[in-house]
């Protein structure tokens, strides 16, 4: 695992939309695990000015969501379907057809569950997973006591969970209680994983997922198990991590990171820049 401090949520996220353009690049028919929740807007809207300004073509990748509620149509407000397209899908030239999410409407979910397995290996499996993280830690939608080696399924969502995303409904009581969501063991498989969190809010949970025992209370944890993991953080988000002066010495020297360090110079991630592409991604649908 790496950790990542950025100084802002703005440089934050343009560096994973930086890191995912850069692998799109290298391999055209990615097959990209795509996340949803507010963290993730400007990195959609970062990926969407990179197709539109710079010809970041989404033509031959795949794409494979997290997880799903329960109960909401792809039509619905709160599904998830609807977020990825007004975020991402329609605003870039991926084909729809390549576009995956579970179906939380299916009549059988465990059927569902596992077509939804059986989808991302007739792929090749994900070439790199986008991650955002809950307040309780949960990885897509692996509550606590989502075992480790966990498949994709449909999980009970935690009093805690329901109450974070209870502001996007209309009425709390209308979260659903359950989804589908990728397993731990699931996440796990994919080639590589890249989380992204950040404020103080996630500060507490992010200390623990990096730097606490591995437990299946926390689904964050069992990305320490993970052979090629990165977490972006801003500052405010990285503020309780004990060893913070060593993730900060690796990104500043590991070659790998080199053509990252200073985004501001390749011109494209400046505050207000990137606050006008959400303005202009999100005002055409
Ligand atoms: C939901 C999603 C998670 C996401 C989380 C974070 O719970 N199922 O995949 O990580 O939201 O949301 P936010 O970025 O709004 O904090």
């Amino acid at each position: 695992m790496e950790v990542i401090i950025r100084p802002d949520a703005t440089a934050a996220a343009d560096l994973v939309a930086r890191m995912i353009a850069g692998e799109l690049r290298n391999n055209p028919r990615l097959v990209l695990g795509l996340a949803t929740g507010n963290t993730m807007e400007s990195v959609y809207a970062q990926l969407v000015w990179m197709h539109r300004k710079e010809g970041l073509d989404f033509s031959g990748c795949r794409t494979f969501n997290l997880d799903e509620y329960v109960g909401l149509s792809i039509n619905h407000a709160n599904s998830y379907r609807r977020y990825m397209n007004h975020h991402l899908f329609l605003q870039v030239n991926i084909d729809l057809q390549n576009t995956y999410m579970p179906n939380g409407m299916a009549a059988d979910l465990a059927a569902e569950c596992d077509h939804y397995e059986r989808l991302i290996v007739k792929h090749g499996g994900i070439d790199l997973q986008l991650l955002g993280i809950g307040q309780n830690g949960h990885l897509g939608f692996n509550e606590p006591l989502s075992a480790l080696r966990s498949r994709t399924r449909v999980k009970i969502l935690s009093p805690v969970t329901r109450a974070q995303n209870a502001p996007l409904f209309s009425s709390a009581d209308l979260v659903p209680h359950r989804a589908i969501t990728m397993g731990v063991g699931s996440i796990l498989d994919c080639r590589r994983c890249v989380l992204l969190a950040t404020g103080e809010e996630k500060a507490a949970i992010i200390a623990k997922a990096v730097e606490g025992p591995i437990t299946s209370m926390i689904s964050a944890t069992a990305l320490q198990l993970h052979p090629e993991c990165a977490l972006i953080l801003d500052e405010a988000a990285g503020s309780l991590l004990g060893e913070s002066a060593y993730y900060r010495w690796t990104f500043e020297n590991q070659p790998e990171w080199e053509p990252f360090r200073d985004l501001t110079k390749n011109g494209s991630s400046a505050k207000h820049q990137v606050k006008k592409q959400i303005v202009e991604a999100t005002s055409d649908v």
